[in-house]
């Protein structure tokens, strides 16, 4: 049916507009998880900014332990490195920066309309279409370097979806075909140029004037807000009525009349 869209390197590097991220980009076309490649160049001397990308992934990881499924020459698959100065803390910021970026991105080249669930999962009509896995090695309590991991369902069919994932997964071509009829495939290096990019503008934002600009654009994707959610926190539930988003990214759930409770990690059940 569609045409194959393969990753091009140059393709991509003739769409980059930053100065900082994915300056270098590493490309492979089979590797067992980007995010594991780039920990590995992180820690010999990939610098900051790289960003790594494979056609596919035999080990793809996800969030919890979960598997990240990773066909071949549909979707991508993305790591960017950083090695910020700044204190392990601020490092839920390059996930908040991740998703705004990979909304941008989706709304820019497919013309879809995402919403992020927080803190990382993007979505389109409540399906998840993107994730992000963000790692970090430290040494002495400093970071060494950031990973950030970027999982994109473009090109993927339906029916080509693992069965488990059918009810709760979409890609980009399966909603553009709902939202246009398009049957195009997507391209994907215009897709990863875009993300790269936006990643540059945010991530120099995030460094000039702190996360909290970066929030007033993640607030235009999120979707959660006035929502009243469940949230498994370690080994508890909470539920509770979204509020809005602290300056560090973390979530602010009204769990009773006058209960308040910031939420730094959690998974959301909406
Ligand atoms: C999640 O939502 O659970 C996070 C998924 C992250 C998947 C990406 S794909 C590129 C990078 N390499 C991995 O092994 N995982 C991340």
């Amino acid at each position: 049916m569609e045409e194959i869209n393969y990753i091009d390197i140059f393709e991509i590097k003739k769409n980059l507009k930053g100065s900082f991220i994915g300056k270098n980009l590493y490309y492979e076309e089979k590797v067992d998880s980007t995010n594991t490649l780039a920990r590995d160049l992180a820690s010999k001397n990939a610098k900051s900014g790289s960003a790594v990308i494979a056609d596919c992934q035999e080990k793809g990881r996800g969030r919890n332990g979960k598997i990240w499924t990773s066909p071949c020459g549909r979707n991508i698959y993305m790591s960017i490195i950083l090695k910020p100065k700044f204190n392990p803390e601020t490092a839920q910021g390059m996930t908040i920066i991740a998703a705004v970026s990979a909304a941008d991105a989706i709304a820019e080249v497919a013309s879809l309309e995402p919403q992020i669930k927080w803190p990382n999962d993007i979505l389109i009509g409540n399906k998840k279409v993107s994730g992000i896995l963000t790692e970090m090695g430290t040494q002495n309590m400093t970071i060494d370097y950031i990973v950030v991991g970027i999982g994109m369902n473009v090109n993927i069919l339906e029916e080509d979806m693992d069965a488990g994932i059918k009810d709760i997964a979409t890609s980009l071509l399966i909603e553009s075909k709902k939202t246009n009829g398009s049957e195009r495939f997507l391209d994907r290096n215009k897709l990863i140029a875009s993300i790269l990019n936006k990643f540059d503008k945010y991530y120099e934002m995030f460094l000039s004037t702190g996360l909290s600009s970066v929030l007033g654009y993640y607030q235009k994707y999120f979707g959660m807000m006035g929502k009243t959610i469940e949230i498994n926190i370690k080994d508890r539930r909470v539920a509770g009525q979204v509020v809005g988003i602290d300056s560090k990214g973390a979530l602010l759930l009204k769990t009773g009349e006058n209960e308040l409770e910031t939420i730094v990690f959690g998974e959301v059940y909406l």
